[in-house]
């Protein structure tokens, strides 16, 4: 089965939109769809298609407002999409409110055109966090795990992740040439990160390098998100063989279709480990002797690190008690299923891509002070 997918890959996978593909994720999903399938034509929807613009002649941009269903069944109309990958998401800290309508209701119309328009194969973009309640330790968790959403999941933005996913997977084969999957990453990170690296390199900068919060005892999952994409597109490519063989119902232990799969680094790291690689890449070299051990308390004054914290763990950076005690535990996952059905493996280690995503910031800030230095 893996083998099947390692296989040498199909030039085109038809005509496939990118939700969101201007946004972090959703453009290196796009620059890996022309690298690998390169005679695939590609339509990117976005809210704004001005930033992280591809340049390749088959990719053409749209502006859209996944929340308008007109608009976007308008669009899927014209642009007849095999397969849809869908990635846009409002920042986590906008209003419980643009939550439910981006994420619940632009997921259903999304897929209700999808479902109208004859669109085969529909990837969602969910999150790791949908099965992270308050006090759970996630330790090599799998897909088994149940879902934690409504009063039991501390982040509304994490509920509404659920909920769509949920929306997603149930409509799977409505009608029977209707295929979805749902891809869960874990603390995505790289070149174009707004969140986890740059925080981090800002720590750096203003030298809180010295801090450290409990022992570094917990492990997290932190993903490159090249790693992220590859996964998508696997998933993709998977639901557009299964559709080839239509009506047949691939084997149980096969399916792709109506499944989630976590997609990760599989290299789960402590917490400061990882912050410390990102410092020593951006230029820190103080010796781990000096790196002053916090209590958890004495934690909660500062600001910008755990704001790191947080992210991780789909936090808000608002600081309590009760996330910092959070913060120290384990959450990392299983990435066996997504193995053995996508044929997935991690291209880029975390090294690499710590190191690709670090220069790419230094290099954005280099530019930053030479346009200030004219
Ligand atoms: C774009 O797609 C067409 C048709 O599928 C193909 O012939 C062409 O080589 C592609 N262009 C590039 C730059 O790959
Ligand atoms: C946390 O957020 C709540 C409301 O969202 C706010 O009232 C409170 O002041 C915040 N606390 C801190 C420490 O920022």
């Amino acid at each position: 089965m893996a083998s099947r997918r390692e296989a040498p890959s199909v030039p085109s996978l038809g005509r496939i939109a990118v939700i969101g593909g201007c946004g972090f994720l959703g453009s290196h999903i796009v620059s890996l769809l022309v690298e690998r399938h390169p005679k695939t034509s590609i339509a990117v929807l976005d809210l704004r298609t001005s930033s992280n613009r591809n340049l390749s002649p088959n990719v053409s941009y749209h502006d859209c407002d996944i929340t308008d269903y007109e608009g976007v069944k308008s669009l899927f109309e014209r642009l007849k999409p095999d397969g849809v990958i869908h990635t846009a998401s409002p920042h986590f800290h906008l209003a419980p409110a643009i939550h439910d309508k981006v994420n619940v209701g632009g997921t259903k119309n999304l897929l209700k055109a999808a479902q109208e328009t004859g669109v085969k194969a529909f990837v969602y973009t969910s999150s790791a966090s949908v099965i992270l309640g308050p006090n759970v330790e996630l330790v090599n968790a799998d897909e088994e795990y149940p879902l934690v959403v409504g009063d039991a999941q501390p982040e509304y933005y994490t509920t509404t992740k659920a909920y769509a996913e949920t929306a997603v997977l149930a409509a799977n084969r409505t009608p029977p040439t209707f295929l979805t999957t749902a891809i869960r990453p874990a603390g995505i990170f790289g070149e174009g990160d707004i969140q986890l690296l740059p925080k981090m390199v800002t720590a750096y900068h203003k030298g809180q390098t010295k801090f450290q919060v409990g022992d570094n005892n917990n492990l997290f999952d932190f993903t490159y998100v090249g790693n992220v994409a590859h996964g998508h597109l696997l998933a993709l490519q998977a639901l557009l063989d299964t559709h080839k063989m239509l009506p047949t119902v691939p084997l149980d232990t096969e399916r792709v279709d109506g499944e989630a799969f976590f997609i990760t680094n599989g290299q789960p790291v402590y917490f400061w480990d990882f912050a410390r690689a990102v410092w020593h890449e951006a230029g820190d070299r103080l010796p781990l002797s000096s790196v002053w051990h916090l209590s958890e308390n004495v934690a909660m004054t500062i600001g910008a690190i755990l704001e790191n914290l947080f992210w991780v763990m789909g936090k808000t950076p608002n600081l309590t008690r009760a996330q910092v005690r959070y913060s120290t535990k384990n959450k990392y996952h299983s990435i066996e299923k997504a193995k053995r059905r996508l044929g997935y493996a991690p291209i880029v280690d975390l090294d690499e891509g710590i190191r690709r995503g670090v220069r790419y910031i230094l290099e954005n800030e280099k530019k930053e002070r030479e346009k200030k230095g004219q």
